[in-house]
Parts: C-alpha cells; sequence; structure tokens
C-alpha cells in the first residue's frame, strides 16, 4: 500500500513511520510527505529519506476548499492509499474528509473522546487525571471525533510538567502509529 503524510513541523511521528516502513515485512511504504509550511523541519527528514516532498501554503490560495483540493490532487498524483496526519496542524474540510474518508488517520496526544483539540497536556495536568494517553483514529468531519485504531497510556508523575509529560507520550506515539498504519494497510482495522 502507498501512503502520504501529512506535517506542519519537526515529523518525529513522520520520522517513526518512516522507519518503520523501511522494515521488509511492513505492509505500506511511505511515497510522499506534505507540509502545509515550507519551513517544516520533518520535509528535509523526508527528503533525506528518498521520499517526494512537497509543501502548500493554504495562505497562497483563495479558499481553504481550493488548497484541499489541489492537496488531494497531489495526493493522486502519488496514487497513495491511504493518508496520515503527523503533525498536521490544519482542520482539514468535510470535502477532503469525505474524500479520503476510511484511508485517513491521525495521532492525537490525549485519551480521546477525552481533551480533543489543542493544548492537551497541559488540560490533563491541571485537572490532575491519572493517566495520560494518545490515540491513533480515523479522521472523521468532527474534529477528533472519529473511531479509534489503538491508544497507548501512561501515568502522570507527581512534578509532571506539560514538557515532561509530552516527552514521555511521544515514545508511545512513536510505537502505535506505525503499529496502527499496519493494522489499517492490512485491512485489519476498517472505518
Ligand atoms: C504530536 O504530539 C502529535 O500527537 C500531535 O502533534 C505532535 C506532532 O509532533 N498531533 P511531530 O511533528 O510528529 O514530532
Amino acid at each position: 500500500k502507498r501512503v502520504a503524510i501529512l506535517i506542519s513541523g519537526r515529523g518525529s511521528n513522520m520520522s517513526a513511520l518512516i522507519e518503520a516502513a523501511k522494515a521488509p515485512d511492513f505492509p505500506a511504504e511511505i511515497v510522499g510527505v506534505l507540509s502545509n509550511r515550507a519551513a517544516a523541519p520533518g520535509l528535509e527528514i523526508a527528503a533525506a529519506n528518498g521520499i517526494a516532498t512537497a509543501s502548500l501554503a493554504q495562505s497562497k490560495f483563495l479558499s481553504r476548499e481550493m488548497f484541499e483540493d489541489t492537496m488531494t490532487q497531489l495526493l493522486e498524483g502519488w496514487e497513495v492509499d491511504f493518508v496520515c496526519l503527523a503533525g498536521f496542524m490544519r482542520i482539514l474540510g468535510e470535502d477532503f474528509v469525505n474524500r479520503w474518508m476510511g484511508r485517513l488517520i491521525n495521532i492525537h496526544p490525549s485519551l480521546l473522546p477525552a481533551y480533543k483539540g489543542l493544548h492537551t497536556h497541559e488540560r490533563a495536568l491541571a485537572d490532575g487525571v491519572a493517566e495520560h494517553g494518545c490515540t491513533v483514529h480515523f479522521v472523521t468531519p468532527g474534529l477528533d471525533e472519529g473511531p479509534a485504531i489503538l491508544q497507548a497510556r501512561i501515568p502522570v508523575l507527581p512534578g509532571d510538567t506539560p514538557e515532561t509529560l509530552a516527552t514521555r507520550l511521544l515514545v508511545e506515539e512513536h510505537r502505535i502509529y506505525p503499529e496502527a498504519l499496519r493494522l489499517l494497510a492490512t485491512g485489519t482495522a476498517r472505518l
């Protein structure tokens, strides 16, 4: 299966997917990385791995629909079967989501349905939760609402800050995202 990854920034989850896909028995190949920011550090990592890259700034388009149609054209040009959002910081419109539904997944740094949206670590700490986590889920039109494919949990430790929590959680993100992509690519996880 052919997979594209959409990023906006450092791309550590992207890197985890690229590394996992190097295993000969991995059921998917990362064929392209698309960023909405030309300065995203992840683009260089992808290029250094011989993966096609592109960047498209939404501000250069007259509408979100035109931006997203251009993304779809690029993805179709790469002949991708699946699209992974990995720190892609734009909310996708209904047309794009419907076009890719069932083939579009995201990683979110909380135990969904808890803490949709931004600042998940801050909000979890402020609530004094004992456990935090991350979720790989299908993308559906409602923000962070699609069904989960995999979750990982970590304990909140005394003295945790949003940064320490994020750092420990990232290890789990990098573990479950490739696993979830494997489930998707083999047809084990389906919407
Ligand atoms: C991760 O915490 C991910 O869960 C969230 O955005 C962050 C992206 O980090 N959606 P990276 O670009 O993958 O390093």
